[in-house]
């Protein structure tokens, strides 16, 4: 049972981690310009957001985060884990309890409405709720990155030394709060995002929830 689970949890890891290396090069992009972020996303939405491909993508996520939580109860009583499996798992936890609401939030309005966020409705959002959204990215990403390259090393076990993970992973989490100060207009002159789509769809949205 145990090993099964350690088996599953490893593989939908990493399948996920495929999408995960292409939402945060995505993210860094940001840092460059608007342009980039969207042209970017634009052609990676074309293969993730593809039905079959966006199925696996979701069945990968649950599959994953139930093996994490039968895995979790199989450990309980033993003692807590330290160093990188101590940030593993935390990272883990913090992503389970998010990522849906991140998902309902992005991937929303695009199913209900054919809106995309892309680069303006998240400035817009970041603009909106600046002493929100700045940690929340922050942490999100950090998490993330955190996560899927600690379950890969683990998993892989390719790279012997783990100074090297760690400063892979430090750099690849600077590059995407980089990303995350281009979104909030902070590093170039961004268009007005309150003139975006996103931006009309949610003010459309909370204007009707407070009538
Ligand atoms: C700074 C942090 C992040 C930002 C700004 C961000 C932004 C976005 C945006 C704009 C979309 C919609 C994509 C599209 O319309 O093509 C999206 C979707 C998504 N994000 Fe993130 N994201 C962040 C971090 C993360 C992290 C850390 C994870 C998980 C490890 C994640 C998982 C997802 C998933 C699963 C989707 C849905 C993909 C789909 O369209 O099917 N995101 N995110």
């Amino acid at each position: 049972m145990k090993t099964t689970l350690a088996r599953v949890q490893a593989a939908t890891g990493l399948a996920f981690f495929a999408f995960a290396a292409v939402h945060f090069a995505n993210t860094m992009l940001a840092a460059v310009s608007r342009e980039a972020y969207d042209a970017y996303q634009a052609h990676a939405r074309a293969i993730y957001q593809n039905p079959l491909v966006e199925i696996a993508l979701f069945a990968t996520l649950f599959i994953h985060i139930g093996a994490g939580v039968l895995s979790a109860r199989a450990r309980r009583g033993t003692p807590p884990a330290g160093g990188l499996d101590r940030w593993h798992r935390y990272t883990g936890r913090a992503l389970a309890i998010v990522i849906l609401g991140h998902v309902a939030a992005t991937r929303g309005p695009s199913l209900l409405a054919g809106v995309h966020p892309g680069f303006l409705g998240i400035a817009y959002t970041i603009g909106k709720w600046p002493v929100i959204s700045y940690p929340y990215f922050a942490a999100l990403i950090a998490c993330g990155i955190l996560h899927a390259g600690i379950g890969a090393w683990k998993a892989l076990r390719s790279v012997p030394v783990p100074r090297v993970v760690a400063a892979a992973l430090v750099t690849t989490i600077a590059a995407c709060w980089l990303g995350i100060l281009g979104l909030g207009g902070r590093l170039y002159s961004i268009d007005d995002p309150g003139h975006s789509r996103f931006a009309v769809l949610l003010e459309g949205l909370l204007s009707h929830s407070q009538k």
